[in-house]
């Protein structure tokens, strides 16, 4: 197992979440270090960076100058953040936030400096914005659509999350994105400057594709993969945040940017490269946590019906999104058991009637049988 990076394996859920809150935090591995090679016999190496590879011969090549013959390649090179152009050069101090190093910087920050812009109001932004504002720091959050998660949340719930950041004193800034910087702020594509003393970019991630690249394989939004994690190149697999794959909820192929995923599709694919027979299709999930909401995501939420159940001024409800009679996505506040039903539902392509899901007193369990 050939990793850039030079700590073993880690999730990164952590890191915009556990590892912000608790200012000595340690970082949790995967497996110790030496459970590598002693009890799974994967011999590990990190600070080994895949700059090539050739289909023909069958080997990959790291950037310190050794080689590595496979028969069988699996490509799980994930994502780096979308970087922002106008802040390139800046004389403010720019931060992203992907890796442990970027937490630990982010962590430090978070108690050294007051006033920080945040790029972005998606998962990464907002998770941000959470534990900054924890802390004490002012907060800015300037986001180009004209709410905060809309590429995963419908506007109910985005009005929610950003009334819950505003009552810790965060401010939003909409329909606008950061078009310059001085030492003492930024520059708003409408004109406006902001003070800021630190800017943390979260405008998204890009697929990793060097290696797909290097195997001539079409790369464009992400390495297109079949059910079983195959790419197009003969004994070449991927899986993870790199990896192109049908997503029945969407109805078109998408990369799945979360933790379950890079976990579950992974388990699937390495069991075909050792010649199982294991198709993966697991709805998409993923969870974020700030200040007192938990909010689960399953499937896809947008261009759907939306059914609520529960209350949204109490806090705790779910919403159900169908498109047709079929149930598409499912978002859940501070509700994880009846999400933990509703992805069921979902990968069981089951089809409760749209007057039985609109019910709070019907039994979800009910459409498993
Ligand atoms: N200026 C301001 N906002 C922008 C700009 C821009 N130039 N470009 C994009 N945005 C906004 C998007 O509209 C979106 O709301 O930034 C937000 C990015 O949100 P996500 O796509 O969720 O990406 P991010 O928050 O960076 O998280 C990246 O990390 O948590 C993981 O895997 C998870 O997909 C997630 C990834």
């Amino acid at each position: 197992m050939l990793g850039e990076e030079p700590h073993p394996p880690y999730e990164r859920p952590q890191l915009s979440k556990a590892m912000l809150h608790a200012p000595d935090a340690p970082v949790a591995y995967i497996k110790q270090a030496s459970d590598w090679s002693d009890i799974l016999a994967v011999r590990l190496e990190t600070g080994s960076a895949v700059i090539d590879c050739d289909a023909d011969r069958r080997i990959v090549a790291t950037a310190d100058g050794r080689s590595f013959a496979f028969d069988r390649l699996l490509i799980a090179t994930g994502t780096l953040p979308r970087r922002l152009a106008a802040l390139e050069n800046s004389a403010i101090e720019i931060q992203y936030l992907r890796n442990v190093e970027d937490a630990l910087r982010f962590r430090k920050s978070i108690h050294d400096k007051s006033r920080i812009v945040i790029v972005g109001g998606g998962v990464i932004g907002l998770e941000a914005a959470c534990a900054a504002a924890k802390n004490g720091c002012r907060i800015t959050v300037v986001e180009s659509e004209q709410r905060l998660l809309a590429r995963a949340f419908p506007a109910v719930v985005s009005d929610l999350v950003a009334a819950r950041h505003r009552s810790h004193g965060v401010e939003f800034i909409f329909g606008a994105t950061v078009s310059g910087s001085s030492s003492d702020g930024v520059r708003l594509s409408n004109g406006a400057d902001i003070a800021a003393d630190l800017v943390l970019v979260g405008i998204g991630v890009e697929p990793v594709a060097t290696v797909a690249e290097r195997l001539g394989l079409p790369s464009a939004g992400g390495i297109s993969v079949d059910a079983y994690g195959r790419t197009a190149a003969s004994g070449v697999y991927c899986a993870g945040d790199a990896a192109l794959q049908f997503s029945r909820c969407h109805d078109r192929a998408i990369r799945v940017e979360t933790w379950a995923n890079a976990q579950n599709q992974a388990i699937a694919v390495a069991g075909n490269m050792i010649g199982e027979t294991r198709e993966y299709g697991d709805p998409p999930w993923f969870w974020t946590d700030q200040y007192d909401l938990n909010i689960q995501v399953a499937g896809d939420m947008l261009e759907a019906d939306h059914i609520i159940r529960g209350d949204t001024n109490c806090g705790k409800f779910s919403v159900i999104a169908m498109r047709g009679a079929d149930i598409v996505g499912a978002l859940s506040v501070n509700s994880a058991k009846e999400m933990a039903m509703l992805r069921r539902v979902i990968a069981a392509d089951k089809r409760p009637a749209r007057a039985d899901l609109e019910s709070s007193a019907y039994d979800l369990r009910a459409a498993l049988k």
